[in-house]
């Protein structure tokens, strides 16, 4: 079985996205794949009790009771690893994680970001795309690297700004297409490995 474990941080959207196409689609059936556990750097995180109604291994990693970035790191890992994950999401996981972190889940870590990469890494993408005067903005979903937001570009989603958007007008259309666009990249991903085994 291919475990993947995702990181979220707050609503988790995404992550139910992703739960809800893995139930719907038989990602165990079909691909050997299963989604082993969602950890959040906050332990008030609405999703993590969304998660634990499916019953899905949820716990909560608090990044505030560490004395610096590299031990909460340290024992991100070892709370990730105890599910042996094939693939490690990040779903609106915000924090940025260091090197070390990078290099051992190298090849195997995703992330979605709420733009059209390679522009607007970062945070504010919305009101940034706005006020550069874009016509369509968009979600892409990349391997993780040590360059933060610029890792290969495995699917993109594009929607267009539309007269009279604010931030979180566009925010709310992009995020539509990120619940589409992140369980269909996945399932790319999982079958490859499944053809692999
Ligand atoms: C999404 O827009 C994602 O692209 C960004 O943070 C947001 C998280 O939303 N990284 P959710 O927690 O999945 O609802």
């Amino acid at each position: 079985m291919n475990n993947v474990v995702i990181l979220i941080s707050g609503s988790g959207s995404n992550m139910r996205a992703i739960v809800q196409a893995a139930l719907q689609e038989d990602w165990s059936g079909r691909y050997g794949a299963r989604i082993a556990a969602v950890i959040s750097n906050k332990p008030d995180a609405d999703g993590l009790a969304w998660a634990r109604s499916t019953g899905i291994a949820a716990e909560a990693l608090d990044h505030r009771e560490f004395a610096n970035r590299a031990d909460f790191d340290e024992a991100l890992v070892q709370a990730i690893d105890r599910h042996a994950p094939a693939l490690l999401v990040l779903a609106g996981f915000m924090r940025i994680l260091g090197p070390a972190f990078v290099g051992h889940y190298h090849g195997r870590m995703v992330n979605i970001h709420p733009s059209l990469l390679p522009a607007f890494t970062g945070l504010h993408t919305h009101r940034r795309a706005l006020e550069a005067g874009c016509t369509v903005a968009g979600a892409t979903v990349h391997r993780v690297t040590a360059d933060l937001d610029l890792g290969p570009i495995l699917g993109q989603a594009v929607v267009p700004v539309l007269p009279g958007d604010t931030p979180e007008a566009l925010a709310a259309r992009v995020l539509v297409q990120e619940h589409r666009l992140y369980p269909r990249v996945l399932a790319g991903l999982l079958a490859d490995m499944a053809v692999k085994l």
